[in-house]
């Protein structure tokens, strides 16, 4: 067998070949790699709560364990589940829905993928608000769709304007994707701006609305939260994605939901069916006592998330180039540092984010994730989700080795 003949039969599909690597999976490798050689790294690449699953929640799935819920679950989720993910929609954002619009997947990002590959396919266009989370544009290529980005720049908040959706829409679009609260920048859009969004998309009925609310119960601005499928003129059009990773602290539980026009649920419970199946017997079992019990340790968690982000943000905003603003929920800040870019400490030449960020990595021992994977490569990612001291420690690690830069 001559060489050609090995390497034809290591072919990988184009599919997996153009697919971009997770830039915060890659940044947490690396991190625990330095770690694992004796360095103590500060990580603020992490997109999860560094708070532990509360306690009555872990015993709920303990007790499933018990009660035997070991087996395989219907592909859209325990109809228990179900109910109780419709009984948190009135309580909590007074929409109602029935069990049937209602799917669960094995975390939001299965809900996105279910989404894309069921609604999307050559030739189709994405609207994507950006900055975005890093996995949207890779399912929506996967699909075989065109991602459009259209970008909220730091001076508004890194939130899109109802005009620049309206200019970005052409015959070709399908969806519209964003996350509010969002991951990278933090964002949460106002009534008034999802209602003006709203108002652009009811006179294109072809395009269907991805509203990404996984990290609802982190918000910081003293409002409700706010559903763009509040609005009943388009309700109809709109598939709330959310999960339970962030406000309850599950990451290792994979476990996500939309609530979904039914046509739209039915070709997602079928896509699911092919791939995965139901999500996790017991996770769905501690679900349901995570959404009926008393939300206390959530609301807990958010209020430590704030007192970190007013801490952390005035701790970067003293950091010289440094442009912040200021984020109303999740836990990441987002500053644009591409006054660094063209600066040197000694061999090491920043010229872009990815730059800035090995440069922190090596030098300062700290990790954070570059702003170009969210379609911000002017910006840098850094995520609160630590204890006050270690920020105060990173952002002192941070400013000493960005003023070595001339
Ligand atoms: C905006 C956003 N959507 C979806 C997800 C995926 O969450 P899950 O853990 O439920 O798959 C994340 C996780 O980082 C996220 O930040």
């Amino acid at each position: 067998m001559n060489s050609n003949t090995a390497m034809n039969h290591q072919r990988l599909s184009d599919r997996i070949i153009n697919m971009g690597e997770s830039a915060t999976l890659k940044m947490a490798q690396l991190a625990r790699e330095l770690t694992a050689q004796g360095h103590k790294i500060i990580s603020l690449s992490l997109g999860e709560p560094d708070f532990d699953t509360p306690e009555h929640i872990k015993k709920a799935a303990s007790k499933a364990l018990e009660d035997g819920y070991t087996k395989y679950t219907p592909v859209a989720g325990l109809l228990e589940l179900r109910q109780a993910i419709c009984t948190k929609f009135e309580r909590d954002n007074k929409l109602k829905y029935t069990a049937t619009q209602i799917v669960v997947s094995n975390g939001a990002k299965q809900c996105i993928a279910n989404l894309s590959m069921s609604l999307l396919q050559e030739g189709d266009e994405a609207i994507v608000l950006s900055p975005y989370w890093v996995s949207y544009k890779e399912i929506i290529e996967l699909s075989g769709a065109v991602p459009v980005f259209v970008k909220g720049s730091i001076e508004q908040d890194f939130k899109a304007t109802a005009a620049q959706v309206s200019s970005a829409i052409t015959a070709n679009t399908r969806m519209l994707i964003f996350s509010s609260p969002c991951n990278p920048t933090g964002s949460v859009f106002t009534r008034e701006e999802l209602k003006a969004i709203a108002d652009v998309l009811v006179d294109h009925p072809q395009i269907t609305i991805v509203s990404d609310e996984i990290y609802e119960y982190i918000n910081f601005t003293g409002e409700p939260h706010i559903s763009i499928a509040e609005f009943d003129f388009i309700k109809d059009r709109v598939v709330i994605v959310n999960g339970f990773s962030k406000g309850f602290a599950m990451t290792g539980w994979r476990l996500g939901y939309i609530a979904a026009p039914q046509w739209i649920a039915d070709a997602c419970v079928k896509m699911q069916g092919q791939f995965t199946s139901g999500a996790a017997s017991f996770s769905q079992k501690a679900a349901v006592t995570a959404l009926l019990a008393d939300l206390t340790p959530s609301f807990k968690m958010t209020e430590e998330f704030h007192k970190r982000r007013d801490l952390f943000v005035k701790l970067l905003s003293e950091i010289p180039g440094f442009k912040v603003n200021n984020p109303t929920g999740a836990f990441y800040v987002f500053p644009d540092v591409s006054y660094y870019y063209g600066k040197a400490d000694g061999s090491h030449k920043i010229n872009n984010a990815d730059d800035l960020c090995d440069y922190l990595l090596y030098t300062g021992h700290v990790a954070l994730v570059s702003g170009d994977a969210f379609g911000a490569p002017e910006c840098v990612r850094l995520s609160y989700s630590l204890g006050q001291e270690d920020l105060r420690e990173a952002v002192k690690r941070i400013r000493e080795a960005v003023l070595k830069l001339s």
